[in-house]
């Protein structure tokens, strides 16, 4: 290649590769899950597992979890109440059903909200896109459980979930 060509080859292949992540970030909906960006979510919701994203539950999940912390999938997992209110805010206000609505509106299909769901694993469409996933591989040590997305979504953090 002439070397006056090189600037212009390499700026067409930096159009071409942030056309790419922009059609990746636009296309909402089914692979991406804005992350928690509060840093209080993060470290308070993020040390035991992943911070999930508030827009895979609706804000009644969410209530209601914050309600029973210290009875959280068999761990105590309360905080002052000062930021217990903190948390519950920011997830309310980015939940499924209210401001990440463009994010994780298609997941709540089929849920109830009279009766919240407090599992992300247990929502329908979550079941049914994780059907073809065998025991096996659900048993493995690196798996052990359904809620560790990062085992499988290595972008999780970032709010991708392509696999
Ligand atoms: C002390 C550890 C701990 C902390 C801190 C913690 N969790 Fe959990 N969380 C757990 C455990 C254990 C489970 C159950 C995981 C499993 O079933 O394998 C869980 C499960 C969950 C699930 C359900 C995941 C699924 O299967 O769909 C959600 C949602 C969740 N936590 C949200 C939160 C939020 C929000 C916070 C912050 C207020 C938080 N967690 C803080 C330990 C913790
Ligand atoms: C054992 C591996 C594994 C674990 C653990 C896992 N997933 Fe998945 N997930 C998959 C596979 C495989 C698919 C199907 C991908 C596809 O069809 O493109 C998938 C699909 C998805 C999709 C749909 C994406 C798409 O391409 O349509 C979402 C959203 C998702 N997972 C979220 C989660 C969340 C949230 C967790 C944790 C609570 C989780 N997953 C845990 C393997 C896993």
């Amino acid at each position: 290649m002439n070397i006056p060509y090189r600037p212009i080859v390499l700026g067409l292949l930096g159009m071409v590769c942030s056309g790419i992540f922009l059609q990746r970030a636009l296309a909402g909906g089914e692979h991406y899950f804005p992350p928690v960006t509060d840093p209080v979510v993060r470290e308070e919701c993020g040390s035991c597992h992943l911070a999930y994203a508030p827009s895979m539950l609706p804000a009644s999940s969410w209530k209601r979890m914050m309600g029973e912390l210290d009875k959280h999938f068999g761990t105590d997992a309360s905080v002052a109440p000062a930021t217990a209110e903190r948390i519950t805010g920011y997830l309310v206000e980015n939940a499924a059903d209210t401001g990440g609505q463009r994010y994780g509106g298609k997941l709540m299909r089929g849920v109830s909200l009279e009766n919240p769901p407090l599992r992300i694993t247990e929502l329908p469409k979550w079941v049914r896109e994780h059907n073809g996933i065998s025991t096996r591989t659900w048993k493995r040590k690196d798996v052990r459980t359904k809620s560790n997305c990062l085992a499988c979504h290595v972008d999780a953090e970032r709010g991708y979930y392509d696999e």
